[in-house]
């Protein structure tokens, strides 16, 4: 009887204190806040069902890069600003100031264009345009200089583009035409009739500075739902929604989910070690479930 007890009690406190170790590794995140070096917060989620519905299946991780995702392909993420609300990325086929590259349209969902559409002064060039495109004629009034720079500047100062000149056989630079994002959201590349584009982001700063050190690249500007995820992210908790109804929802463990809040407030599941993924916290709910069989088992049937 006492043999029996006390070792009973030595097999069990190994036991315990695998189980308190694995019960304080637990409130494991469902949602990745990371890709590489870019940090993944709202109203963007890598997982399906984390971050705001409307941003769903944008982002992609393949780690270390990140890509949005559009109907024109995938364009890598090269930075998110959460406090300014913008997404930099670049598409790796576009033209740029040292690489000329063969011409595609960019294209996002309806969506995309109204949730997190190209930034102000994210400009369209439109290069080797021929003398029937509609900005040339039609839809001038589309076509815009800025921070005091020419497109023509862009022809003269690029190696990529000096080639232009040979296509037209007058020795002169065929048109081309600075227009935002609205416009190739109304015609495609085929319509505006030319040949290549380039995007430069930030053109509202780069007043005096040459064509060669442009920021090439597209500056998204997105707006946060008007959700209550703020309610949700102070009581520690992650935004997620419902997959199958949209629904918000506020993640606050693995085992946890809340339709506002999380209980037990900001002091509860804390977002420090949040690095691991799903998978994680499958393994680690298992382990915890062994060890609690475990401990029954030993307190009854031996
Ligand atoms: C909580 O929500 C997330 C995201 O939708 C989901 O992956 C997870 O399975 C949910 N957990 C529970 C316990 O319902
Ligand atoms: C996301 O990236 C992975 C890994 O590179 C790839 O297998 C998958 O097809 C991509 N998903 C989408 C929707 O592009
Ligand atoms: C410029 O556009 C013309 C058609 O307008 C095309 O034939 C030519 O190949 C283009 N130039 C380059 C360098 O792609
Ligand atoms: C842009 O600047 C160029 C060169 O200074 C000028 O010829 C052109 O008319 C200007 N275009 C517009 C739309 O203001
Ligand atoms: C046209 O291109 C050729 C070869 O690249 C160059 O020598 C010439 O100066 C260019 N013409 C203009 C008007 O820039």
């Amino acid at each position: 009887m006492e043999a029996t007890s006390i070792t009973r009690l030595l097999l069990l406190l190994p036991l315990l204190l695998l189980l308190a170790v694995a019960l304080r590794a637990l409130p494991l995140p469902v949602c990745r806040n990371n890709c590489g070096p870019i940090a993944i917060n709202y109203p963007f989620g890598l997982d399906d069902g984390c971050g705001s519905p409307e941003f769903r299946r944008m982002l992609n991780c393949s780690a270390p890069d990140l890509f949005f995702l559009t109907p024109s392909g995938s364009y890598k993420v090269r930075s998110i600003d959460y406090d300014k609300q913008t997404v930099v990325m670049y598409d790796p086929g576009m033209s740029t100031c040292n690489a000329l590259q063969p011409h595609h349209d960019f294209v996002l969902s309806d969506l995309q264009a109204v949730v997190v559409p190209p930034s102000s002064d994210t400009v369209f060039a439109l290069l080797n345009c021929s003398i029937d495109s509609p900005v040339l004629n039609r839809y001038r009034s589309l076509c815009f200089n800025f921070s005091g720079h020419s497109c023509d500047e862009l022809y003269a100062a690029c190696t990529s583009f000096q080639m232009f000149n040979v296509t037209t056989g007058t020795g002169r630079f065929p048109p081309c035409c600075f227009t935002d994002f609205s416009t190739v959201k109304f015609m495609s590349m085929n319509i505006l009739d030319c040949s290549h584009y380039t995007t430069v982001y930030g053109a509202d700063d780069l007043k005096g500075i040459g064509p060669m050190d442009w920021s090439y690249g597209i500056e998204l500007s997105y707006t946060i739902p008007n959700a209550g995820c703020e309610h949700c992210a102070k009581t520690g908790g992650t935004c997620g929604y419902n997959t199958e109804t949209e629904g918000m929802i506020c993640i606050c463990s693995s085992f946890v989910n809340s339709s506002r809040v999380c209980a037990g407030g900001a002091g509860g599941s804390s977002s420090g070690d949040l690095a691991t993924g799903g998978g994680n916290a499958v393994a680690g709910a298992a382990t915890v479930f062994w060890l609690l069989l475990e401990v029954v088992r030993l307190l009854f049937l031996v």
